[in-house]
Parts: structure tokens; sequence; C-alpha cells
């Protein structure tokens, strides 16, 4: 399929990107996209008109419009769990009915929404209290997408958290919630269960750790418990009430579960109306992906950018670069749904894919990075592309001086990787630091930075609700159109269950209930050495 990318890519091999700049002056607005006031600037790749119109092409054969027009039509695109993707219908805020199996989702989604609002309004003004009154503390227990997308969220947005204080429990190591319910009063803490399943090891355990936290100081322990959940039947077994359980359908994929439920925790520290806001931005991003032209539509050419960087040229990772810091759990977050969505080894048809899937997302906020892994982007022998995102303005106008500095270091990041230096430029830096001769080349040969490496920057105005959910949305549109290129589906993710078959089966083993003697010689050692502490 990528053949004829693959020829053109060849090619332009050698040509510098600087020289598609010198034959194109505007060519930062040509190879741009945007919507609203925000712009995917991709004109620092070496994509040029011709290789856009294949990419463009590419998605019209794969029919990229079809399935998008299927996934927000209802229609079971998750076909290995015989389910509707329909996430988008949770900020369809005030768009039309959204069919799947014959019914209109919309009317559950808004009734759970206001519910949600009541709720929260509740916490934050005092109406709904713990033992000991006002609720400081909220813990949101729960792991994957039932943690990644609040906690990221509710970091970006701290400009506007104006409620209760709020904790994110995720991992089974006992410290993560130690740590965190020593920083709480039982008596003023609401402990939020997230989890689509409510079966989920991890967040299962975390929650009956956090129950005895609160039954040895509260009379009525559950009273202080809400669930956010499609297993109404296992959160009453839990004990919570129906009255504090938040309900979505299967079709709302765990790492796409943000916007409704899955965000309580982020709805009660911001307040419904910045919420109302965030889902307002990502509708927004739904109505450009559905209706703009393919080559202006900003997800999809982020897609066609991570297409060519990874499967036609081959770059098996990705770095995601925030000059945001608040968005400094956006990388952990596009992990999870870039690789969970898009990290498969078969086609649609079962068949083995005979080309690479998703790349290796990751990243960190510049310009954290700059002082620790970007040494590799510049100059390591394998080229990473840099997605980089940056506000325009900052919300710390008393620090606008320092807001400067960090766009200054963001755009001077993809200029460097741009440019890079040549030979020459560095043998004449050399000279004049008094260097000559066979060691002022050798020294040289250390300070050359070969450029030509490709970046992305996607620059908004400001980290506000409604941008935070364009940016969700857009990215989440990038995943989907890349999946359907590979033709792949981006909504299951088997390969998370051999691990937890395992990690069950080891139960006993490792608590020395069971004989080890049926594993592995590697897994057997692993496990006498753990026993000769443990015992
Ligand atoms: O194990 C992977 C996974 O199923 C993710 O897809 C999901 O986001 C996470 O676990 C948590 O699942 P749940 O919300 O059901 O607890």
């Amino acid at each position: 399929m990528f053949d004829s990318l693959k020829q053109k890519a060849t090619a332009v091999a050698d040509r510098h990107i600087l020289e598609l700049f010198d034959a194109d002056p505007a060519r930062a607005t040509h190879f741009s996209a945007s919507f609203e006031d925000m712009v995917l600037d991709y004109s620092k790749t070496n994509i040029d008109d011709d290789t856009r119109s294949a990419l463009l092409e590419l998605a019209r054969t794969q029919d990229v419009e079809a399935h998008r027009e299927a996934m927000f039509g209802g229609a079971h695109i998750n076909e290995t769990e015989d389910r509707a993707v329909l996430h988008t219908a949770l900020r369809n805020l005030d768009g039309d009915s959204v069919m799947t199996d014959g019914g209109d989702v919309m009317p559950s989604i808004r009734a759970t929404l206001a519910r949600m609002e009541g709720f929260a309004r509740d916490v934050r003004s005092g109406n709904y209290v713990g033992a000991g009154g006002q609720i400081r503390d909220v813990i949101n227990i729960g792991i994957g997408g039932s943690d990644l997308g609040p906690a990221m969220a509710t970091r970006a947005l701290s400009p506007y958290h104006d409620g209760p204080r709020l904790h994110f429990v995720s991992n089974v190591d006992g410290a993560d919630i130690a740590d965190t319910l020593r920083q709480c009063d039982p008596r003023t803490t609401l402990v939020i269960v997230a989890s689509k399943t409510f079966t989920t090891i991890e967040t299962m355990t975390n929650a009956r750790t956090a129950k005895a936290w609160l039954s040895d100081a509260v009379a009525d322990p559950a009273a202080q418990f809400a669930a956010l959940s499609t297993a109404a039947d296992k959160t009453s077994d839990f004990g919570i009430a129906p009255e504090r359980v938040f309900g979505f359908a299967d079709w709302v994929g765990g790492r796409y579960s943000m916007w409704g439920p899955i965000g309580l925790s982020l709805m009660i520290a911001i307040g419904p109306e910045a919420f109302a806001s965030f889902l307002r931005g990502g509708q927004a991003m739904d109505r450009h992906f559905r209706a703009a032209p393919l080559g202006e539509n900003v997800p999809v050419m982020l897609a066609l950018v991570g297409i060519w960087h990874n499967q036609v040229l081959g770059h098996a990772t990705r770095a995601v670069l925030p000059y945001d810091n608040r968005l400094g759990r956006l990388p952990a977050y596009l992990q999870q749904l870039e690789m969970e969505s898009n990290g498969k080894r078969v086609s649609m048809d079962g068949k083995d894919l005979p080309y690479d899937s998703g790349p290796v997302v990751w990243g960190e906020p510049g310009t954290n990075g700059q002082h620790a892994f970007y040494q590799l982007i510049h100059q390591g022998t394998r080229v990473v592309p840099c997605e980089f995102l940056v506000a325009a303005v900052g919300h710390e106008p008393e620090l606008r001086h320092q807001h400067e500095l960090l766009v200054a270091n963001c755009f001077a990041q993809s200029e460097a990787l741009l440019r890079g230096r040549s030979f020459d430029e560095a043998q004449a830096i050399m000279e004049k630091k008094g260097h000559t001769g066979e060691e002022r080349d050798r020294q040289a040969r250390h300070r050359v930075f070969p450029g030509n490496r490709p970046t992305t920057t996607l620059i908004y105005p400001k980290l506000t609700p409604e941008i935070l959910g364009q940016i969700i949305a857009l990215y989440e549109h990038r995943v989907f159109v890349e999946g359907v290129i590979l033709g792949i589906n981006s909504f299951d993710q088997w390969g998370v269950e051999l691990g937890k078959e395992l990690a069950t089966a080891l139960g006993p083993i490792v608590s020395g209930e069971a004989s080890a003697e049926n594993k592995d010689g590697s897994t057997q050692a692993l496990v006498a050495y753990f026993r000769r502490f443990a015992d």
C-alpha cells in the first residue's frame, strides 16, 4: 500500500527541507492546516505538493470519509467487540440525535450529564458532605482510560481549578494509595471509583483499601463513595447507592471516556460550566473533522504526517513535546490513546499486517526535555519526528517574559532541527576558539548538527478548557484516521489480556500458596528470590 509513497520518499531522500522553503516562500502557509485560531504547521517536514497529493489519495483509497461517517453514524466499527464507537456523542451538547442499534443515545447522555452536574455542584457547594462536613479532597481511583484523561486534564486546567483538592490513584503498588490517603482526612474525602468494567484488579484493590480506610473513621463509608461505570450491578455489590453511580454505555472506549462520567473528577475540580466548555471544544473539532475537506482537515493532515513519518519513512517513534508545562501528562495520555489504539499486528480481516502499525509515542514538556534527551534528537543516528505544542498566551500575565522565553525555546528547537549546523560552520566556530588543522576538524565534527529533521508545531491561543477539548478531540481523530489507513481496529485492546491472565495465575505462586514448577526458568528464579525475602 505504501510502495508509491516509498518511491517518492527515495526520490527526495537527499533533499533538504530548507530547499522546499527556498522554492516556496509561502510554504509555511501552504503546508499548514487550521481550525478556528489553532494552526498545525507541518511545513518543517519533507512533504511536498506531490507527496501530499499521494497521501490524500491514500486517505481516499482507504475510504477515510466513509469510515468516519460510519463511526459518527453508530455502526459497529469495533468489530472484534461488536460495538459502536460513539464517544463523540458525549460531547454532542447541542447536536442532533445519535442513533445506534435502533435507538437515540442522546437522551440518556443528557440525563447523566445533568446528574453529574448536580452532584458536582453539590460537592463544590457543600450540599453533599462527608461525615466531617464539606468535602476537601476527592480521590479518583482508576487506571488507564479511567485515570489518564481526567488526571491529564485536571493538571492542564489548573488555572480553572476552584473545587476541592483532587488526587489520582491508579497503581496497584500500595505506595500510590498510601501516599495519597496520608494527605487526606477520611471525614471530608469523597472517593470516586472510576472503572468501565468495575473488575479491573488494580482499581478494585485500591477501592477496597480506601473503603477500609474510611471504615476506620466514619460510620457510613459507602456514603462517601461514587462510581463511574458501565456495570451497575457491580457498583451496587460494592455498596454504592445508585444516586452516586454514573453510568455509560459500552460504546464508550476506556481511552475515549473522559468526556462522560469518567470526567466527573475533572468536573468537580473546574465546575460544570468549564467542563461544558471542554465538551464544546471537542464538539467543535468533531464538526471540523466531519466537514472540512481532507487537505484542510487538521486531524486528517496530522494523521497523514504521522503515516509519512512512520509507515513510509520508517521512523519508529514520535516525540510529543508540549511547551506548555500544564500539558505535562499529555505524552502519557497519548501513549495510551495512540499505542493501545493502533498498536496492532493484524488487519480487520485477521491477516498479518504487511507494514508497521502505530509508532512508539513518548515525550516530556519543553524546556525540560531539552536538558535531557534532545541531544539524541539533534545528533543521534535515528530520526525522531517531533510534535511541538505551544500556546501564544500563558496564564501568568505577570510572568510574560518567561512565556516569551518558553516560546522562543520552542521555535528555536524546530528551527535547529530544520537547519542544523554544517561542518563549515562548525569549523569556523572552532577556528574562532583558536583551534587549527586536524584538531579543529576533529572538534568541529562533534559540533555538526545534520538538521533536516522533521517537526510539526501545533500552536493555539491559550490553554483554556475549550482549546484543551479541541486538542484532545484532534488527537482522537488523528488516531482514528491512522487506524483506518492501516486497516486495523483502533478500538479493541486484546494485547492487554495475556498479562492480566498471567498475573492472576501468578498471584498464588508469588504468595507461596502454589508451586512455580510449571513456569519457565527465569520466572521460577524470580519467584524464588522474592520468596526468600518475603518469608
Ligand atoms: O487493561 C487495559 C484497559 O482495559 C484499558 O483499556 C482501560 O482504559 C483500563 O484497562 C481500565 O479499565 P476499566 O475502566 O474497566 O477499569
